[in-house]
């Protein structure tokens, strides 16, 4: 047997504390990422299997490599892509997707918002979201033939999620919460049991890199609508806060931010209203 077959058969190696604190504080201050005791065999494994690909035996050194070593952007891309929690599905949370179409119908109506609606996904993942997001959109301007112009922002941390998204191809599956009329108005069977996102939709969405810790660099204004779900979950309390503060500022008078329900308590904004609908957790901005 090769040394390098041998290496392939250890046993994850146990993580000693200091070692797991230093990883969890690197995590969390790049990423906001919070890891709990609980998952620390995950961040074994996962490590684990980076650095047999890369032949790199011991936790400390691998590390340093994605500290300050010579590929260490690449590293820390590649680490974030196996811990990021990436799961989602098309229309998760319907009836936030029920309160967003309601809500454009009205902005549509509104004479003073003639000017493109602007949609961001934050924390897009492999592109379920966003492509929800824009059907709905196009749904609701051909019910009430309006030819108003719209755009989806979509963002995220992982590269490998954004790749994903970009090449807007899901498998029959993934398209199971759709009706046939959706799949059929929107999608084209690329091969069999796949579907492409047509090109007059995939035209509608842009994809990009973006942290979340920094919001406030972010060249993103005036947004009709911010869709934020299952991402607060991972940051801790007073990072959400800042994170919402953030986003608030980057919505448009009249816009809205939706939140998961339940993702965040007791927030409030001196320019935001919550919204009443107990069946989503939104915010509207006043003006
Ligand atoms: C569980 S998925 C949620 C996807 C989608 N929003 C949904 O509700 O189905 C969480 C996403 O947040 C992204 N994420 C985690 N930390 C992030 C950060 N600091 N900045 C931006 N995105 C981040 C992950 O890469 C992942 O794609």
């Amino acid at each position: 047997m090769q040394a390098g077959n041998a290496w392939i058969l250890k046993p994850v190696a146990e993580m000693s504390t200091s070692e797991f604190s230093d990883w969890c504080q690197l995590l969390e201050t790049r990423s906001g990422m919070v890891l709990t005791e609980q998952r620390r065999s995950f961040l074994q494994v996962n490590l684990t299997a980076r650095m047999r690909e890369l032949g790199v035996t011991d936790y400390a050194d691998y590390y340093q490599q994605v500290l300050d070593g010579p590929s260490a952007a690449v590293e820390w891309t590649n680490l974030l892509d196996k811990l990021t929690v990436q799961e989602t599905h098309f229309f998760r949370h319907q009836a936030s997707y029920d309160f967003v179409a309601d809500f454009l119908r009205k902005r549509i109506a509104d004479n003073n918002h003639k000017k493109p609606l602007s949609i961001w996904s934050v924390g897009c993942a492999t592109g379920e979201e966003p492509w929800s997001l824009a059907i709905t959109v196009a749904q609701v301007l051909r019910e009430q033939g309006s030819g108003q112009g719209f755009a989806v922002t979509a963002t995220d941390i992982s590269h490998s999620a954004l790749k994903k998204a970009r090449a807007a191809c899901y498998s029959a599956r993934r398209l199971e919460p759709l009706s046939k009329e959706l799949i059929e108005h929107y999608f084209v069977e690329e091969q069999p049991g796949f579907f492409q996102v047509k090109k007059n939709l995939m035209q509608r969405v842009c994809f990009a890199r973006l942290n979340v810790l920094e919001l406030a660099n972010a060249p993103i204004s005036s947004m009709d609508v911010i869709f934020c779900q299952n991402l607060l979950i991972y940051f801790r309390r007073w990072q959400r806060r800042e994170i919402l503060n953030h986003l608030a500022a980057k919505l448009a008078p009249g816009g809205v931010l939706v939140v998961g329900l339940g993702e965040v308590t007791g927030w409030e904004h001196t320019d935001l209203q919550p919204v009443d609908n107990e069946k989503v957790l939104a915010f509207t901005r006043k003006g």
